[in-house]
């Protein structure tokens, strides 16, 4: 999604903005744009398509100190020069970047309009800039005060005023705005990957927060001018964490790096002496706990589909009921909110709008949430009541890999500290401790069949289409590998619960569409080789995903992916890390742009 850098300082302000977008890039856009402070006037830029498209209009040096830059993911109009941002006012004097969503953009506008306005743009965000120049006031941050209080939506914005060198003004509500503090000089980001080579102590703006910023100082206000005295907290990632490391992309970094990465989330989680996982960020009593008699998992996409390989694990260990909904439609269907259910919300980025709002929405009935995040900061690790930090480290790549994997870790842990202290004996608790202890080694095992997977891979990577297909504990695994073909090779992929498969997907199969069939070792198996089966007699190609040693697998499958053998528990995250390779594999075969694929961003801010 759209995405925001802006610099007030002792140094030249260009390469800093340009360094900055491209590590806004993996976000996602469409445009980008830049405008420097110089002289008591702007100079701007701005082009659509990637960000080279914008370097090659852009000057060789300039030595303005103060400036910022915009990726835009196209909402409001199409992906175009004059809707990239930053937008100015019709005087010149105000220019200003803004991610989210102006919902009275249309009122606004035909009343300007009304008035003589004409607009460069058809974007909602050039509004705001006409806006701020109809309300002059002592200070820049009041301008823009006055200006916000006309309008309805979400916005992470930077306004600068020409008339006041090196001043910054940002605002926030509902799309995340951080201040980076550095020596002499500041920054100002929606996402702190942008400016951590320069600082790791940050500033973040709640919700109706306005900043003031300078090369020295910045001050907080609320939209009822109260001030606010917020001092730097600094970030534990290093920017040695967001390099490609010598690979071709962030995805198969990202995938390779799940051993580690998953150790991280496990860290000091497990206690062996008692056979149970402690999550100290819960904030929950062991009472509390127990008390609980429901879990509803809230997240979208990749996080939606963990939630219900999650479901499934505090059902098997808790013996609670579980279950996992897309957060967009839980908030939109007036749910029914119960104190003893436990809300938890998961996410990557910890920015998703739909997540975000599911979970004010039951935070406004009363309703208890957790978060399970891996943005440390991030606006619904600041907003839940409690939770837990994956600890993966940065995620680029818009596919989610390791991310998914360390929510399933995230499950696992929070599983087996709510059955043991409500239905597991220490002795099973001892065994899943060992059990969950070995994923990292696990994982480390399934990435060595990465060769055969590419060869696999190839052999597939004409289809048009692809289905996926699991039992219970495996069809989660199923909805996110379809899920990580679809995203990066653009293939329709589609996956269903193996039993759904005659009454109705089955007319689909032919032999030119294969099927992966997510096979684990479980008392499942003969029902789902079934499956497979009635596959092969309507002559579709069958890719085995599985852990088993069954030599008829080997016979009965056209090709297989082998996953090492584990506990039962551990069966989603480890047989997905074939899947993750397969779909890695075939978006290169394909030539796709497989960090970045087209129409998504790394993040959805935006409703
Ligand atoms: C995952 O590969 C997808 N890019 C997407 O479905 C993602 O999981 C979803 O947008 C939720 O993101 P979040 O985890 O940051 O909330």
């Amino acid at each position: 999604m759209c995405g925001i850098i802006a610099y007030s300082g002792q140094r030249k302000a260009l390469p800093i903005l340009v360094a900055g977008l491209r590590r806004l890039e993996y976000r996602g856009y469409d445009s980008a744009g830049i405008a420097l402070h110089r002289r008591g006037r702007f100079a701007t830029w701005r082009a659509a398509g990637k960000l080279s498209q914008l370097e090659a209009r852009l000057p060789a040096q300039s030595g303005a100190k103060c400036g910022m830059g915009h990726t835009r993911w196209a909402t409001h109009g199409e992906a175009t020069d004059s809707n990239a941002h930053p937008h100015h006012s019709p005087d010149g004097r105000i220019a200003i970047i803004h991610n989210g969503i102006i919902e009275n953009a249309t009122a606004l506008r035909g009343a300007l309009q009304a008035d003589g306005a004409v607009f460069n743009s058809e974007t909602d965000s050039e509004i705001l800039a006409h806006l701020v120049a109809m309300h002059p006031a002592d200070s820049l941050r009041d301008s823009v005060r006055l200006a916000l209080r006309q309008v309805q939506g979400t916005y992470g914005l930077v306004v600068m005023d020409a008339s006041r060198p090196g001043e910054l003004v940002a605002a926030r509500n509902g799309s995340p705005v951080i201040i980076g503090v550095g020596e002499r000089e500041m920054f100002i980001t929606s996402d702190a990957n942008a400016i951590l080579t320069h600082t790791r102590e940050v500033v973040h703006l709640e919700d109706g927060e306005l900043a003031t910023v300078q090369a020295r100082i910045f001050s907080i206000a609320t939209m009822d001018e109260s001030m606010i005295s917020r001092p730097p907290v600094t970030l534990d990632h290093s920017p040695e964490a967001l390099s490609r490391d010598g690979y071709d992309h962030y995805m198969l970094k990202e995938i390779e790096e799940q051993p580690e990465a998953i150790a991280r989330t496990l860290g000091g989680r497990l206690d062996r002496q008692f056979g149970t996982a402690h999550l100290g960020g819960l904030n929950l009593s062991a009472r509390e706990l127990r008390d609980i008699r429901r879990v509803r998992f809230l997240g979208c996409g990749s996080a939606y589909y963990a939630g219900i390989s999650g479901a499934n694990m505090i059902e098997s260990l808790a013996r609670l009921p579980a279950a996992s909904e897309p957060a967009a439609e839980f908030r939109y269907r007036n749910p029914v909110i119960e104190n003893d259910t436990l809300y938890i919300a998961v996410s990557q980025s910890g920015e998703t709008f739909d997540t975000l709002a599911a979970i004010r929405e039951v935070r406004s009935r009363g309703g208890r949430v957790l978060g399970i995040c891996n943005v440390v900061g991030s606006s619904i690790a600041r907003e839940v009541d409690g939770g837990v930090f994956m600890h993966v480290g940065p995620e680029i790549s818009v596919a989610s890999t390791k991310a998914f994997s360390g929510m399933l870790a995230c499950f696992m842990l929070l599983a087996l500290q709510l059955g043991r202290i409500r239905d597991i004996s220490p002795q099973r608790g001892d065994e899943l401790v060992e059990a969950i202890g070995e994923l990292p080694g696990l994982i480390r095992n399934a990435l060595g069949e990465s060769p055969r997977i590419r060869e696999i891979a190839a052999r597939y990577h004409g289809a048009s289409s692809a289905f996926y297909i699991g039992r219970t504990d495996a069809y989660p695994v199923a909805l996110e590998g379809a899920q990580k073909l679809k995203e990066i090779s653009y293939v329709h992929a589609e996956a269903y619960p193996a039993s759904e498969l005659k009454h109705g997907p089955l007319a689909l199969i032919d032999p030119d569409t294969p099927t992966l069939v997510v096979l684990p070792d479980n008392d499942l198996l003969d029902k789902s080789l079934s499956s497979l089966q009635e596959i092969r007699a309507r002559r579709g190609p069958v890719i085995a995903v599985t852990n088993s040693g069954r030599e008829d697998i080997h016979s009965l499958a056209d090709d297989v992916i082998c996953s090492p053998p584990c506990h039962p528990l551990l069966h989603p995250l480890v047989m997905n890390v074939g899947l993750q390779l397969f779909a890695y594999h075939t978006a290169v075969l394909m030539g796709r742009d497989v960090d970045q694929p087209r129409n998504l961003a790394k993040s959805v801010t935006v409703e």
